[in-house]
């Protein structure tokens, strides 16, 4: 499980996040989701260790965060941000097979080769592996920057926005990967989602962040009701059902 205890970070004068204490259980897959600055990205941030942690403790399973080398969390846990800055002269397969640094550390072996052909076929990019990222599609980019971290191979998968640029089906083919890789695998998956109808659909465990506080955290049924949506976007959301399943409707 990930377990935050008191965490808080500013930046300037802003208090972006407030005494954040929760837990995220293994085994599921756990959406993240609220408005625009809740402060969501600086949370999976935190717990990924891409940004230092103030005041508070967070801890991966037995991996204290703070005090865990980056290669061993690399190996434990695989973090997609929001905004990714790789060079775009580089070939989908290479910024694929970056996935299996922390297991090879520059030294890739046939399963590595392997693992980087699996997860290229898996997000449909086996005939663009040799195509530079600036030649791609937005989408076929961010699906790269999917392949590269499901090469990574871990136990915990933390994704920032995954849906950006997907289209309906590709979306959907994502959100049943990563269902898939809980249920079948084992894996542990923490993905903010704006669209809550795929929290709705995949989730089973809801955070609700807004103003850098936890204003909900719980099973879908609890979190995903029309008056906590509604407060917590600030905008009228209705939730519903069609055929036995939830549907948010907000237009
Ligand atoms: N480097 C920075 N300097 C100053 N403020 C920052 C910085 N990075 C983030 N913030 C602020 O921190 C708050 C939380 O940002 P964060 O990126 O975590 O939001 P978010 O919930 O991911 O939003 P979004 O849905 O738009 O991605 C925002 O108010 C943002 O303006
Ligand atoms: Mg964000």
């Amino acid at each position: 499980m990930i377990r935050l205890s008191g965490v808080c970070h500013q930046i300037g004068q802003s208090q972006i996040l407030q005494d954040i204490s929760a837990e995220i259980p293994r085994g599921k897959l756990t959406a993240l989701i609220g408005p625009n600055g809740a402060g969501k990205s600086m949370l999976l941030r935190l717990i990924g260790r891409l940004e230092p942690i103030q005041t508070g403790t967070i801890s991966v399973d037995d991996l204290d965060v703070a005090q865990t080398p980056s290669a061993r969390l690399a190996t434990h846990m695989a973090v997609l941000g929001q905004q990714t800055a790789i060079a775009s002269r580089l070939r989908l397969a290479e910024l694929v097979g970056f996935g299996r640094w922390p297991h090879h550390q520059g030294r890739p072996r046939p399963q590595d080769r392997q693992a980087v052909d699996a997860a290229l076929n898996a997000f449909d990019l086996s005939s663009l592996a040799e195509r530079f990222l600036d030649e791609v599609s937005g989408g076929q980019a961010q699906r790269a920057y999917l392949a590269m971290t499901f090469a990574q191979d871990t136990d915990w998968l933390l994704l920032d926005e995954p849906l950006n640029n997907l289209d309906m089906s590709h979306a959907r083919a994502l959100m049943a990967r990563l269902s898939q890789s809980v249920r079948d695998s084992g894996k542990s998956v923490v993905v903010v989602v704006h669209e809550v109808n795929y929290a709705a659909a995949w989730a089973n465990h809801i955070v609700a962040l807004k103003n850098g506080r936890i204003s909900a955290i719980g099973a879908p049924s609890e979190v995903l009701t029309s008056a906590g949506l509604s407060a917590l976007y600030d905008t009228e959301i209705e939730v519903t059902e069609f055929r036995g399943r939830t549907l948010v409707l907000h237009h």
